[in-house]
């Protein structure tokens, strides 16, 4: 399977998760490496790091992935050595967190930045203030530099964060872009973001290397986004270049099922959650799709390859449960994936805890 001319052995992606275990200064450390060595084992086809914040001013949360200096470069590379040495390949999730540090940065006496500052916003209530034009032009600039560094550090591919509440989906959606200049209003302009970063990013590290993009097409608030311009900023992504598309939701609403992390996963009508939206942007792009989202059965994983609606199988918490379970499938032990999708999981990394699964955690101490 190739993405770009990125070989990898099979199709199964472990999709972007956060894991709170780099150090105080984003670098990498033993206890993350250990988690990647764990994964690679265990015979995913590719890794995408969670979060990796592009500057300073991006940065959602302590103890979270850095690729904002050179400083970064030597532990990325003991990270990318690690997993190649393992037989998978590794991506690294380039973001900008937009205004979703604001009381992170307000600790520190600084103020986030977002596209615009939207008055009486029921989802957000916290201090931030609308970027200048030129901070844009320095976030662009900064995911350009984090792609040269990912290449340095022998990253496979480079995934932006173009999904879910963060700034990129934050300039994509009417909700949170109500800027009236050239980076708002139209839906064109809204995605102007995306393009100059992509076209930075292409300048920075060359043709041959490839560059995906994790799209929200369809906000989970009110007043957001419809699917109806979200696939259509898809079908514009892949034209400009983007070697393969991971179909997500923009930005929540209030509850876990109007977000991209659904609960109650019980039942093969619960599964595949964005299944609809990935079959109708796959008839419309020429690079591969990657679904995501509640995808917990093997045999319904293998339909929808065999159907045409994606190429690729992106999965979180099945592999937090268990990181080995592509081997098992390998292997013959086809079961469905063990993982009750009940959150704890990121719960416990909202509370500051390195990366795992409380249900494996729980068993384990009793
Ligand atoms: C603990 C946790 C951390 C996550 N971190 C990220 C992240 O860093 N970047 C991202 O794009 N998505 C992140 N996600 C979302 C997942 O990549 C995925 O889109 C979502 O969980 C649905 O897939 P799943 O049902 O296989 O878990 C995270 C999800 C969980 C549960």
């Amino acid at each position: 399977m190739k993405i770009k001319n990125m070989e990898l052995r099979n199709r199964f992606i472990r999709s972007a998760t956060y894991d709170k275990s780099s150090d105080e200064k984003g670098h990498v450390t033993d206890k993350r490496i250990e988690l990647f060595a764990d994964l690679a084992d265990g015979g995913v086809g590719l890794i995408v790091t969670g979060l990796t914040y592009v500057h300073p001013s991006g940065q959602l949360a302590a103890f979270e992935s850095s690729i904002a200096t050179d400083g970064c470069i030597p532990g990325l590379k003991r990270l990318t050595a690690a997993v190649h040495d393992r037989g998978a390949k590794i991506a690294v999730q380039l973001y900008h967190t937009g205004r979703e540090n604001a009381r992170f940065l307000e600790a520190k006496g600084e103020q986030a930045i977002a596209p615009s500052f939207v008055p009486n916003d029921p989802y957000f209530i916290q201090d931030y203030r609308q970027m200048t034009e030129e901070e844009i032009w320095e976030i662009v600039e900064a995911f350009g530099d984090a792609a040269k560094r990912a290449r340095e550090a022998e990253f496979d591919a480079v995934q932006v964060h173009g999904a879910h509440v963060y700034l990129l989906s934050q300039f994509l959606s009417p909700f949170t872009n109500r800027r009236e200049d050239a980076w708002g209003g139209t839906p064109e302009n809204r995605l102007r973001l995306h393009r100059e970063v992509y076209n930075t990013i292409r300048r920075k590290v060359g043709h041959d290397y490839p560059v995906l993009i994790k799209i929200g097409v369809q906000d989970g608030c009110s007043g957001g986004l419809q699917f109806s311009e979200g696939k259509q900023a898809a079908q514009l992504l892949a034209q400009w270049g983007f070697d393969a598309l991971e179909i997500s939701q923009g930005l929540r609403g209030k509850a876990y099922e109007e977000t991209e992390f659904k609960t109650n996963i019980s039942s093969l009508d619960r599964e595949a959650y964005f299944r609809p939206w990935c079959r109708e942007i796959k008839d419309l792009v020429d690079v591969p799709v990657m679904i995501v989202g509640g995808l917990r059965t093997f045999e319904l994983m293998e339909k929808i390859i065999r159907n045409g609606d994606a190429d690729f199988i992106s999965l979180s918490r099945p592999l937090i449960r268990k990181p080995g379970i592509i081997n098992e499938w390998k292997s013959g032990n086809r079961h469905r994936a063990t993982c009750i999708s009940c959150n704890q999981c990121l719960e416990a990394l909202r509370k500051g805890e390195v990366l795992h699964c409380a249900q494996k955690k729980a068993k384990e101490e009793s």
